[in-house]
This record gives structure tokens, sequence and C-alpha cells, in this order.
């Protein structure tokens, strides 16, 4: 199949461009390489553009001509998305209506969605199914939650198909580490321990230890990036077989607390690296964790790095070569 992927030099879309190149896939990614890096595109031809400039974009997908779009770029910080939510309403659904728009304009019918967990909001549920109300409580969850509302609204034309991944919070690295996050700003919790053990920062911050949880502290539910890829190539040939829209979350089931990830981080890497507890940090639900039923019964997903030091092991060997490759000179 010929897949368009936007994003694919970023942290995701290059463990699933890995993954659909090794399936034989013909690969464009499109990218403005803000977050992603040249690097990272293991497979397929990369093209250096923007998604708001609709008519490269345009161009790229006429001469193309994909059977499908897998669309990562975004903006994807919850914090940040509190101080600038235009940023967030610009990146992730203007130009996701560029994106849209191209598709149409080109006939391209068949797309799969990078959603959040963040359209949830703060849940009254343990586990997470799809049909629990969308209330987002930062302008990341309620941009994902806007494409989503167009996604629903495009199908019912009958011009688009697209499955919607609701991903919980993904973590980890390709276990030979090939790709691996690289943001010049990491703020995700696994990667932030992972360099304060490595020594970038004095220490860790704990972003609350007053939730109504267990520790006090907020419950993710991490998720390995390369069951992640995997879930869209299933997702993507249940698209392209049964011609179906669905949404579907993408997690294990199973939640850890931040303090549980300090310990696990701590034990992975052997250091015991510096943790000081602050205030709340603005934007974070207390819980969310997956019920994945819907992806695991409709695509066969089944996932094989459910293991929370599996998933910081990979993620410490990444950053062990992250950190060797920035002194070579
Ligand atoms: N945290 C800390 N210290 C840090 C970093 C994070 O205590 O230095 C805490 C956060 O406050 C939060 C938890 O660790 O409670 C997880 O935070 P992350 O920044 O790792 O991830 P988020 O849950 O904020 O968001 C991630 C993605 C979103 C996605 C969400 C889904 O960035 O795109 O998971 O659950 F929507």
């Amino acid at each position: 199949m010929k897949i368009l992927v936007t994003g694919g030099a970023g942290y995701i879309g290059s463990h699933v461009v890995n993954a659909l190149g090794e399936c034989g896939h013909d690969i464009i990614v499109f990218d403005n390489l803000s977050t992603g890096h040249k690097w990272a595109v293991l497979c397929g031809k990369l093209e250096v553009g923007d998604l708001e400039d609709s008519s490269h974009l345009y161009d790229v997908m006429n001469a193309f001509r994909p059977d499908a779009v897998i669309h990562f770029a975004a903006s994807i910080q919850v914090e940040e998305s509190v101080r600038k939510p235009l940023k967030y309403y610009r990146n992730n659904v203007a130009n996701t209506l560029n994106l849209l728009d191209a598709m149409d304009r080109n006939a391209v019918r068949n797309f799969i969605y990078s959603s959040s967990a963040a359209v949830y909001g703060i849940p009254d549920t343990l586990l997470l199914d799809e049909a629990v109300p969308l209330h987002p409580i930062n302008p990341y969850g309620a941009s994902k939650a806007m494409v989503e509302t167009v996604l629903g609204d495009m199908t019912k034309t009958g011009d688009l198909r697209y499955i919607a991944l609701r991903y919980f919070n993904v973590a980890g690295a390709d276990p030979q580490a090939r790709v691996g996050q690289a943001y010049l700003d990491a703020t995700h919790l696994i990667t932030r321990a992972l360099k304060t053990a490595q020594g970038d920062f004095a220490k860790l911050c704990i972003f609350g230890t007053d939730y109504p949880t267990p520790d006090g502290t907020c419950i993710r539910d991490y998720i390995h990036v390369v069951d992640l890829a995997n879930a869209h190539l299933l997702a993507l040939d249940y698209l392209m077989e049964t011609k179906k829209s669905d949404i579907m979350n993408c997690g294990y089931g199973r939640g850890f607390s931040v303090r549980e990830v300090v310990a696990a981080a701590r034990k992975v890497t052997g250091i015991n690296f510096t943790v000081e507890e602050a205030p709340r940090r603005a934007g974070d639900p207390p819980r969310l964790v997956a019920d994945s039923t819907r992806l695991r019964s409709i695509t066969g997903w089944q996932p094989r790095h459910d293991d929370l030091e599996f998933i910081i092991r990979t993620a410490w060997k990444w950053e062990l070569k992250l950190k060797q490759r920035k002194r070579q000179p």
C-alpha cells in the first residue's frame, strides 16, 4: 500500500514508519522537522513540509496518490497547551483540516488519526472505554476531541473512513534503539526521569501529591511505543478491509502512579536520582487508564511489551545511545 505519514519523523511516527516499512509498504513521510529528525526516518521518503502549506501538501498528495494517510503531526504537551492554546488549535485542528482538505481534493479516503486519552478529561470511571463521554480539561485534549467531531461528520458524507486511536501514555523505544524519543525539551515523565538519572537535570519534580489516588500522585496507563505501532498496522488493515470507521483506545488497562514510575526508573537504571515533591501541573487529570477491549477484539491486537520495567529499559537504552551520539563530534 502507499501511505502518507504526517509527523513520521517524530517519536511515535518514526516507530510506525519503521513497522510499515518492514511490512513492505511504500511510504512518504511529510514532516516539518520541528520536533522530528531526519535520522529517525528509516524507511520511505522524507518530504520536509508544513501542514500549514496547503498547496505543498496538495502537490505531494497529488503526485504520490496514497491509499491511506496516517496523521501524527501535532503538538502534544498538555501543560504547554494550557499556556499556548492558540498553538494547539492551530497545529492540531486547523492544520488537520488542511490535511483533510488535501485528502478530499485528491479523493484519498482512508485516514488513521492519532487521538488521545486527554479527550476524556476527568472521568468518573476507573477503566475508560470509548463510550465514556468526552470532557477534555485542557486545550490539547479539546483539540483532539474537535478533530474527532470533524471526522465523525465527514464520515457521514461517505467521503472519508477513519480509525481514531486514542493513545494513553506512550513510552519506551525500539528495543534495538534505532529510534526513540528525542524532543529538545523532554517533559514526559519517563524520559524526564531517565534524563535526571543521566544527570541532565538536578532533580525530578513530582507534580502533585494530593490527588485522590492511593499514593496521591497521578496514575497513567503506559503503553510501549512498539505495541502502539503494531496497533496502527492492525487498525489500517481493518480499515482497508472493512471500510468501517471506528474509535479505539490504546493502552494496557493497568495504571501506574508517578511514584511507581520513579521507583521503576531507579530500579532499571540503578541510579537513585533526586526527586522533589512539587505543586500540581496545570491540566493533569488524576487517573487515565484504558479499557482496550475494542482494539483487541476488533483488530486482534495483542500487546507484547506490557511490562513497565521493559518499557523503561528500552527507553534507557535509547537515552544512553542519544547521549553517546551527542558526545560524538
Ligand atoms: N509528571 C511529573 N513530573 C515530570 C513529568 C510528569 O510528576 O517531570 C507527571 C505528570 O504531572 C502526570 C504524569 O507524570 O501526572 C504523566 O505526565 P506526562 O507528561 O508523562 O504525560 P501526560 O499524561 O501529561 O500526557 C501524555 C501525552 C499526551 C496524552 C496523555 C494521555 O503527552 O499527549 O499522555 O494520557 F494525551
